[in-house]
């Protein structure tokens, strides 16, 4: 069992928690994930590890109430017991050497790209975070990525904060500057992903997207998180989660993570109606 030590709603949509797991807090790097159930009737879903304190034998996630076990869980409370928390899984991202790299971020997906900034921080690096949000309301870790990046860069699809647009948009305009990178390392939903890759094609410049296929075991058995990247079958899990951007078969990735959507959608419901009513889930 893995106790919540601590947690913070970052807004409507999204919670931080810090929770005791040791044995993922000593051996986790950046880019992994771990998989959790909640209780011995709940489903397993991934989570990446957004930070770890190998003293405090602790790791963070920060997570997205989409749906019935994400909303469950941001109902737990500090105190409450996790049943399984089992990583780090998947491989850890390949920064050695890297002396200038991009991080794109969407939505909560700045935060998994936190771990990686951090590092190449630490080691020296320049960091460029391009953090892209819908609305000035789910803005997250603002000075955080300031505190890891040579440049933050902000945008917001209907403007209400920073600058106006997709970050894709930024990130061209950027390029088209004469800023050099030698990697670009995306986290975010499929799409924006999608149009990253598109994006940094034409520049030369190796994108690595880190996938968020469905997943149920994390071990390579079910073949759940199949993928096909350069034509070949891959599995996020054990090959992933990070993948060449310009070779990954990003429509055959959207149609298979919103493959299960409308029962999805009917569980969040229900979890919703427990809760007392819709508003109160987002
Ligand atoms: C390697 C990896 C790391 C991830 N890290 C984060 C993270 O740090 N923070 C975060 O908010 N989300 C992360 N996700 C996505 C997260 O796993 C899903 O949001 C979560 O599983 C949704 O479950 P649910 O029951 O709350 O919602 P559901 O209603 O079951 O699903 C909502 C949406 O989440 C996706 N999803 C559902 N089940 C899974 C599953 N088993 N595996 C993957 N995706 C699923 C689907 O796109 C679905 O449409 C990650 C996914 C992967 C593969
Ligand atoms: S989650 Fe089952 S093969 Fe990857």
């Amino acid at each position: 069992m893995y106790r919540i030590l601590r947690k913070r709603h970052l807004n409507d949509l999204i919670t931080w928690m810090e929770i005791e797991a040791p044995l993922a807090a000593g051996s986790t790097k950046a880019g992994q994930f771990a998989i959790l159930r909640l209780d011995e009737f709940g489903e397993r879903f991934p989570l990446t590890i957004c930070g770890y304190d190998r003293a405090e034998r602790t790791i963070t996630i920060v997570f997205q109430h989409a749906g019935k076990s994400t909303k469950m869980l941001s109902l737990m409370e500090e105190g409450d017991y996790i049943s399984d928390v089992v990583g780090p899984l998947g491989n850890p991202s390949k920064l050695d050497g890297l002396k200038c790299v991009a991080l794109v971020g969407g939505g909560v997906g700045c935060a998994d790209t936190y771990p990686i900034a951090l590092e190449l921080h630490e080691s020296g690096a320049e960091v460029d975070m391009y953090a892209g949000f819908r609305n000035k309301d789910i803005v997250i870790l603002e000075d955080e990525m300031r505190a890891v990046s040579t440049n933050l860069y902000i945008t917001t699809d209907d403007g209400s904060y920073a600058e106006k647009g997709f970050i894709t948009d930024k990130l061209k305009v950027v390029l088209e500057s004469g800023r050099k990178y030698d990697r670009i390392i995306t986290i975010g939903p499929a799409i924006m992903m999608k149009y990253v890759a598109e994006t940094t094609k034409p520049f030369g410049i190796k994108t690595v997207a880190a996938l968020n296929s469905i997943m149920v075991d994390g071990t390579g058995m079910c073949g759940g998180c199949r993928v096909t990247v350069g034509g070949e079958i891959k599995f996020t899990c054990v090959n992933g989660p990070e993948f060449d951007a310009h070779l990954v078969d990003w429509d055959e990735l959207l149609l298979r993570t919103g493959f299960y959507r409308d029962k999805e959608e009917e569980e969040a419901e229900n979890i919703c109606r427990l809760k007392g009513g819709v508003r109160s889930c987002h």
